[in-house]
């Protein structure tokens, strides 16, 4: 009987159970005995709308599961049931914030295995212990719920189950790694490891990571409680599951997904997938010796520059949304969309893919329509059901003549890019505007300014300028002409993070700051390919140096026409040049079938001509080059706020190698080696 408990905590006395009995001192957990004998601990972190598994939140669960360890064995407990007390959300995951501290591998291996005796302890208690979830149960949460006897979750579509390690330059490092094989088989758990990708409840319980599924988040303390009741306790991965960990399946499997991963990145610039396959290829089936071995490995990867500039990367992503202050009035629900071309028809598919009601204009009836039954794919693909299909379909609406502008929160504008043609079309869009709606441009070369001329209140004019392809670029620079109104420019970060994207504020200069940043080293592409270059090689040493894709291969993607164009404006004519020659013949890239390269199936044709690393590496640095300084001379012009947002843009606008955290980050480490 703990009778010093009591006192300290007001537990009331009920022959021998500890009912009501609560740990006062906790800030981040609730801790208390039902009437059933079952003890609920409930994490809802202090002053954070979500729970991030830091320091204090790990140790207040140290001093529960010790309590939990006496009361089951005084048997004043029947079972232990680990929820959140956030509205939205379990855990997100280990809290990021809290990386830096840990700064060497020592250090990292004491804080990890803390925690990780911590969690044993949790699955060694001899009460069932269950874990109740709903919405994001990811990372370090998921590794807690997996310390847990049975897994009861909400089929609800907020909830996600994950391990999104890989992509901060990491693996599970408490036990997830062990723990998920365990429960789902290696090949299974090493897929969600890999990838990091958000798995659905349904799709958790079909690999063994969840127990049992409740339809809304009302069943699952009930759920939960009939659990522990009934002693319910997950069984492991079954039989041919297990097999594939163990050998000769396991070499079979760990090959694949060696050439599956090495297919998507370097080894050299993202190790962590890397070292988990060899995790696994080593211990697979051994479930001790894996846990140990995950730290060991683990360590050093937490403490990698790739792994700090991930996390850098992250934190920048962070730092954009917060450009959208919260406590403004402006909660966008219904957008107009002038233009259904290539740009225009995708702005408004996203938005409705986010949930808006969007209207869509155009001259041409034909593009209308053609850019509507373009969005099938991406509602195909973020809808599951046939009816949210159907309602997605139904909130994207044909107006030729813009009969809904005056009811819209937000205009786009993504007409030709012609400053006359821009300038009548906003004319007449103030004079329907609603107030408070924001009216902005999706223009990537004329400035702000000239738009808004002859308007009657220039101020309210913005850009919102998308990159292409809409659904797959994270980044929205969000353009402040001279004259616009700040609150305009806040409105449209706060719609922007509404679908969300990462909203950028850029100064109105030609090129904004991505374009201005590419151009450059688009040019120094071009001018060693005049040179004689190969492509294949220039395509080859980007490509090492962590670009997504080379600049000759991006340059026939955008669209050589478009390329031409930028370069015009930023700095003066193509013609003469091989590139003006191509858009000149009609030769205009993927879309046209040929540009620098000859497309077959989506796809460039190269020369499988090998190549140096050494030389590929220098070619890839001073290909990056131009792109660096003008990004530095950005910072120094204010084009957006900090330099900081100008590597975050840079990464998000441009794909530049995360892994090196951003050209100015980089160009400062390179200065510091
Ligand atoms: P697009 O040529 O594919 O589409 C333009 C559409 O606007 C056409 O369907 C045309 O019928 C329509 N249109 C022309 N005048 C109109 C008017 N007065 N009223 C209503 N509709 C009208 O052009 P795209 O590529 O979609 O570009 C549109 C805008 O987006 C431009 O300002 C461009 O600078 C910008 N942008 C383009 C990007 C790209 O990669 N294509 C990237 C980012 C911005």
């Amino acid at each position: 009987m703990q009778t010093a408990g009591n006192a300290q905590t007001g537990a009331v006395e009920t022959g021998s159970t500890l009912v009501g009995e609560r740990i006062a001192e906790l800030q981040d957990w609730r801790y208390e005995i039902d009437d059933e004998k079952i003890a609920w601990a409930v994490f809802d972190r202090a002053g954070e709308s979500v729970n991030a598994l830091g320091q204090r939140p790990l140790q207040e669960l140290a001093e529960i599961v010790e309590r939990v360890e006496q009361a089951a064995a005084s048997g004043d407990i029947v079972g232990l049931i680990i929820m959140s007390g956030k509205k939205r959300g379990f855990i997100v995951g280990a809290d990021i914030r809290e990386f830096e501290q840990l700064d060497s591998e020592a250090k990292v291996i004491e804080a990890v295995s803390t925690v990780n005796a911590m969690l044993d302890r949790v699955e060694a208690l001899k009460v069932p212990v269950i874990c109740a979830i709903h919405g994001n149960c990811l990372g370090g949460g998921l590794e807690l719920a997996l310390a847990c006897h049975y897994r009861v979750a909400t089929r609800d579509d907020t909830t996600r189950i994950g391990f999104p390690e890989v992509k901060l330059g990491i693996f599970p490092g408490f036990n997830g790694t062990a723990r998920s094989i365990r429960q789902a088989g290696g090949v299974a758990a090493m897929q969600a490891m890999l990838t990091g990708r958000m798995i659905r409840a349904s799709a958790a319980r079909a690999m063994g990571l969840i127990d049992e599924l409740v339809p809304s988040p009302h069943r699952l303390r009930w759920a939960a409680r009939r659990a522990v009741l009934r002693k319910r306790k997950s069984k492991p991965a079954g039989r041919t599951k297990r097999m594939m960990s163990a050998w000769p399946m396991r070499g079979v499997v760990v090959k694949k997904m060696r050439a599956e991963t090495a297919k998507k990145v370097s080894a050299d610039h993202y190790p962590a997938p890397f070292r988990l396959i060899d995790l696994f290829e080593k211990h697979g089936n051994n479930f001790k010796a894996m846990q140990r071995a995950e730290t060991k490995a683990f360590a050093p990867l937490m403490v990698s520059d790739t792994s700090r500039n991930l996390r850098r990367v992250f934190m920048l992503s962070e730092e954009m949304k917060a450009q959208a202050p919260k406590d403004l009035d402006f909660k966008p629900l219904r957008v107009h969309v002038i233009g259904a071309g290539v740009m225009g028809a995708d702005i408004a598919g996203w938005c409705v893919a986010s949930g808006m009601q969007v209207s869509l204009q155009d001259l041409s009836p034909e593009a209308i329509e053609k850019g509507i039954k373009a969005q099938d794919k991406l509602f195909k693909r973020k809808f599951r059901s046939t009816a949210e299909r159907a309602a997605a379909a139904a909130r994207l609406i044909a107006d030729p003549t813009g009969e809904r502008i005056s009811r819209a929160d937000v205009v786009i504008e993504a007409i030709v890019e012609k400053l006359e043609v821009k300038q009548a079309v906003f004319r007449d869009v103030e004079a329907k505007l609603k107030p408070g709606a924001v009216m902005a441009t999706n223009t990537s070369s004329i400035m702000i300014e000239d738009i808004a001329e002859g308007l009657s209140d220039p101020s309210r004019l913005i850009g919102i300028h998308f990159f292409n392809p809409v659904a797959q670029m994270p980044l929205v620079e969000v353009i402040h002409g001279t004259g616009s109104n700040p609150t305009e420019v806040q409105k449209g970060c706060a719609f922007v993070t509404a679908i969300s994207k990462f909203p950028l504020i850029v100064k109105s200069v030609p090129g904004f700051l991505v374009n201005r940043v590419l151009a450059p080293y688009m040019f120094e592409a071009f001018q060693r390919l005049e040179a004689g270059e190969d492509m294949n090689k220039i395509d080859a040493a980007a490509k090492v140096f962590g670009m997504p894709m080379g600049p000759i291969e991006l340059a026939d993607t955008v669209g050589l026409d478009v390329c031409a164009h930028v370069g015009e404006i930023l700095k003066g004519t193509a013609d003469g040049t091989k590139l003006g020659d191509m858009v000149a013949k009609g030769d205009l890239g993927k879309k046209s079938g040929r540009g620098f390269y000859v497309w077959k199936d989506g796809k460039p044709v190269r020369t499988d001509t090998k190549f140096d690393d050494a030389e590929l590496g220098a070619l890839g640095r001073e290909l990056v080059q131009p792109l660096i300084d003008e990004a530095a001379r950005c910072r120094d012009e204010g084009v957006v706020a900090s330099g900081d947002l100008v590597d975050a843009g840079v990464i998000f606008g441009t794909g530049f190698a995360p892994f090196r955290g951003g050209p100015l980050h980089y160009q400062a480490s390179v200065a510091a080696e």
